[in-house]
């Protein structure tokens, strides 16, 4: 099912650069539906999405009128769909976001992580081969170099650093990143890989940290933090891993992988702790709850490499960025209501019930 415009721009305006991006209807995916549309007004958009539990199409709803805008309700390992949409629209750039991404549930049912996030990548890199494209470009993850220890601030992952991977979602979205370059190698795909720190801003699912303590703390309910709450990680507001990945489809060397992140390290703790100061909520409602398996304890980004190649740096603060993200969820409240309000209930019982 499509929905939306199949043609040129209904004010004649001539369409200079097809993209397809699958999984425009999560979180980051979202923000890069946006954020490409506002930079790009000449660039028609074709989004796939099978729409999961953590696809929304109320993420998409403020541009599905806009005619360069079109949604194609696909599933990426669905070989048949996916290649009828390249027959039709015949992309010049894949921006493949599609995945399934979160740790936890990765834990509980590994399968489906292998299915979408590695033969997902395979069928939508078939379909680049078969009918010619400028550039691939897959979205990976830092989580692919595993961890690394509190006790050394000065280690950083470099775009060398080994693959190590710990959970089944680190491992399924390494091994999609070995099979992008394994096709760059064999059969010359011109691709490119971004690894960026995790995420937060608008759109973003309340079974990540931030969402989730805000949606809680909103509704004085307890705040789980996993451990002790000291692992780190390195926050990214999501407008600014959008603008690296235009930088890189555009301006970034074919067969290289980008590191994207911005020194902004933070422990879970102090970011729950920030939240409850901002929502002037009380500290009593953090609860310690069982660690996860396998936690890794730090993730922290050098951007070097894409700061000196492609000039990128980020532009939000966290203390500014947490700001906004906050504020955002306090003016669309019925948009993470919807979702808390569903079968995510479920899930939310079975994550946090006998923690
Ligand atoms: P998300 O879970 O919010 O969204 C994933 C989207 O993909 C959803 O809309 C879902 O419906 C869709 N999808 C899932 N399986 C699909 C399938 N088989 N076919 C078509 N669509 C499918 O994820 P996110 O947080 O926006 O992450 C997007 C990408 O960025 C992922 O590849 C993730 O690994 C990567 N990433 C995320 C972060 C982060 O902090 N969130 C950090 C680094 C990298
Ligand atoms: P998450 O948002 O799931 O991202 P990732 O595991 O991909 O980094 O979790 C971020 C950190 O927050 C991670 O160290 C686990 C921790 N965490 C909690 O302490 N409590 C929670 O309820 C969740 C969802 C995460």
């Amino acid at each position: 099912m499509c929905l939306g415009t199949n043609g040129l721009n209904r004010k004649g305006k001539v369409i200079i650069m097809k993209i397809i991006v699958t999984g425009g209807a999560g979180f980051i995916g979202g923000n890069f539906v946006h954020y490409m549309l506002k930079a790009h007004p000449e660039y028609r958009i074709i989004c796939l999405d099978c729409l999961t539990y953590a696809g929304n199409m109320e993420t998409l709803a403020p541009v599905m009128d806009n005619p360069n805008f079109r949604f194609c309700k696909v599933d990426i390992t669905d070989r048949e769909a996916v290649f009828n949409v390249f027959e039709e629209e015949h992309p010049d750039i894949v921006v493949n976001f599609a995945a399934e991404s979160h740790v936890d549930r990765s834990i509980e049912n590994p399968g489906v992580f292998l299915n979408t996030n590695i033969i997902g990548t395979q069928v939508m890199m078939d379909a680049c081969r078969k009918y010619g494209i400028q550039r691939y470009h897959q979205v990976s993850t830092d989580e692919v170099y595993g961890d690394l220890p509190l006790d050394r601030p000065d280690l950083f992952f470099t775009e060398e650093t080994p693959i190590h991977t710990s959970s089944p979602y680190s491992a399924s979205k390494a091994s999609a990143d070995l099979l992008v370059q394994a096709y760059h190698r064999t059969f010359g795909l011109p691709v490119t890989i971004s690894r960026c720190s995790n995420n937060y801003g608008p759109y973003h699912f309340p079974e990540k940290l931030i969402p989730l303590m805000i949606a809680n703390a909103l509704n004085d309910k307890p705040l789980p933090v996993y451990g002790k709450g000291e692992n780190v990680r390195d926050w990214l507001y999501v407008e600014d891993h959008c603008r690296a990945i235009d930088l890189i489809i555009h301006k970034g060397t074919v067969g290289e992988v980008y590191n994207i992140g911005g020194h902004n390290e933070m422990k879970n703790i102090d970011i729950v702790k920030i939240i409850c100061k901002a929502l002037d909520k009380p500290e009593s409602l953090i609860t310690y709850v069982a660690d996860r398996k396998g936690h890794d304890m730090r993730y922290a980004i050098d951007p070097t490499k894409i700061h000196n190649e492609l000039g990128w740096l980020p532009e939000t603060k966290f203390a500014d960025g947490i700001q906004k993200t906050i504020r955002w969820y306090l003016d669309n409240r019925e948009w993470w209501e919807h979702i808390i309000n569903g079968e995510y209930q479920d899930y939310y019982a079975r994550m946090y019930g006998n923690r």
